[in-house]
């Protein structure tokens, strides 16, 4: 049996705690830390967000151990996975100190605010403690499936893809942190980093890239739109952005052409992923039905009870998707293409 203390209960941090209760036997949430007194004592009535299980409710956490100060919960010797659910400029320090103290750790993403401290975290890594930033799109059905497609070679070589998340400007995080590019790097890190790293996953690194977008006074780079080279004949689109005016909500999907076949999915739209041949009519076919945040902590419990490294996302990777979101952000804030 797996201990599980987990950091921060709010958007994500409510949505891993439901993960973990449907697998009471291999991994268990024993302690809980966040600073806001009603989130620790279960009420998550005011907690928001822009995915699955946006409603809050109340729970019943009289078996789970509250802890208001995390260094207390990292250090406390019943627990042996640390799960990192607090605003980003906090993943460091936490990762730091759980991989220090010999815990497992799970981070959400992105993995940080800057390389240097991804790079921090990876050099404390070490076996039998194994370590996870939460990458939930490389577990998400339609991706899973995607990439599932292109490495099969069913439709031929890809020839475009084009990855967008798009959204109001986000209004549910407690005290609005998100919108402090301070503390959240701005939709270029926070929101853009789930399809630079899913692209990394599909293609690998890219020569150099391009992007344009803008920064408000006081904000962050809130709007990106990417070109990646690769130096052969494929293009990349990648845009994100939380700049939308009030009800749009949430969106993300893409368009992959092959050779042979088009395929689109929108989350938003409701329609399911459909594919595009000559002289057929349009399929959609069946998507993995696993959920993708399930996905993503059944692969690192697994993990843990084999004594093996997670490969479905890697570190090393999460840190080149921070290091080239970045690189875009310099793109968009200087107009000159930047080598990876
Ligand atoms: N994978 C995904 O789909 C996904 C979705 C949303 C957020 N995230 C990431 O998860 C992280 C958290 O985002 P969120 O939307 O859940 O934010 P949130 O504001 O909803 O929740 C953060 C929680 O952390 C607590 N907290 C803040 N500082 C703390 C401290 N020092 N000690 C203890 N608790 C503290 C807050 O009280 C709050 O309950 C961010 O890094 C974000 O980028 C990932």
């Amino acid at each position: 049996m797996i201990r599980v203390g987990l950091v921060g209960a709010g958007f994500i941090g409510r949505n891993h705690f439901n993960q973990y209760e449907k697998m009471t036997d291999r991994a268990r949430v024993v302690a809980l830390c966040d600073a806001d007194a009603d989130r620790r004592a279960g009420d998550w009535s005011k907690v928001g967000g822009n995915l699955a299980d946006a409603q809050g409710t109340k729970r019943d956490l009289g078996n789970i151990r509250p802890y208001t100060d995390w260094r207390q919960l990292v250090d406390e010797s019943a627990i042996d996975l640390i799960v990192i659910c607090v605003p980003t400029y906090l993943h460091r320090d936490i990762t730091l100190a759980a991989l220090k103290a010999g815990k497992h750790v799970l981070c959400e993403k992105p993995m940080a605010l800057t390389v240097e401290q991804c790079d921090e975290m990876i050099a404390a890594a070490r076996p039998p403690a194994r370590f996870m930033i939460a990458q939930c799109i490389r577990f998400w059905p339609e991706y899973v499936w995607l990439k599932q497609t292109m490495d099969e070679g069913m439709f031929g070589p890809l020839r475009a893809i084009h990855l967008r998340r798009q959204t109001s400007a986000p209004t549910y995080s407690l005290d609005n942190w998100i919108t402090n590019p301070e503390l959240s790097g701005g939709a270029v890190l926070d929101l853009h980093v789930h399809d630079v790293d899913y692209c990394l996953h599909l293609l690998g690194r890219p020569r150099s890239v391009f992007a344009q977008g803008y920064q408000r006074s006081g904000g962050g780079v809130d709007r990106v739109h990417a070109s990646w080279s690769y130096g052969r004949s494929i293009v990349v689109q990648i845009e994100a952005f939380w700049d939308l005016h009030p009800g749009f909500t949430f969106n993300m999907g893409f368009t992959a052409v092959f050779e042979d076949a088009s395929v689109m999915w929108d989350s938003k739209t409701g329609v399911p992923l459909t594919v595009y041949q000559r002289d057929r009519d349009p399929q959609t076919p069946e998507m993995p039905t696993e959920d993708a945040y399930y996905g993503e902590i059944n692969h690192l419990v697994s993990c843990i009870e084999r004594g093996t490294d997670p490969t479905i996302t890697t570190p090393r990777e999460s840190r080149d998707a921070v290091a080239i979101a970045l690189a875009e952000k310099k793109s968009a804030l200087s107009g000159q293409i930047v080598s990876i």
